[in-house]
């Protein structure tokens, strides 16, 4: 059964007709379009599915899209701002946190939501920050040296 869901993505008001058993990162990637939030392991467990809900990093793999309802959901895709990358996306791009990239969308979100309730983050609390993120490529390092970067002024 569908019903109205009426939230806010990436700073736009929408209005869909929308299962009500839905998951939010299906509703964001086939609904809206917004193909950048990936699914890794459907289950709670990687990371890579995180998008921020009213500003706080949350997993849309187990989040109902219902559950948004009044909500404002932003999504890698509305970081950039007139096509300029936003600090934390230019930080992992230029210290090479990112490498095969499937776990990167996550990553920055998680590193949003961080540096939105702690602009200054040190070594231990970006760990602790993106601990739910997984990644199989990088080893982690250049994920941190770029947090740090972008949360240097
Ligand atoms: Fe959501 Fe892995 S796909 S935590
Ligand atoms: Fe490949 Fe993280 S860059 S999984």
């Amino acid at each position: 059964m569908k019903s109205v869901l009426g939230l806010t993505v990436n700073g736009r008001a929408r209005e869909d007709a929308v299962a009500d058993n839905s998951l939010l990162i299906d509703y964001l990637r086939e609904h809206v379009g917004l193909t950048g939030t990936k699914m890794g392991c459907d289950g709670g467990e990687c990371g890579a599915c995180t998008v921020l809900i009213d500003g706080a990093a949350r997993l849309s793999c187990i989040t109902l899209a219902h559950g948004c309802a009044g909500r404002h959901v932003e999504t890698v895709e509305g970081l950039a701002v007139d096509g300029n990358l936003s600090p934390v996306q230019r930080a992992f791009h230029e210290t090479l946190g990112a490498q095969c990239g499937y776990c990167t969308p996550g990553m920055i979100m998680a590193a949003e939501g961080l540096l939105r309730r702690d602009p200054d983050p040190d070594a231990n609390a970006i760990r602790a920050a993106l601990g739910s993120n997984i990644c199989r490529c990088t080893g982690y390092v250049k994920i941190i040296e770029a947090v740090r970067q972008a949360a240097a002024p």
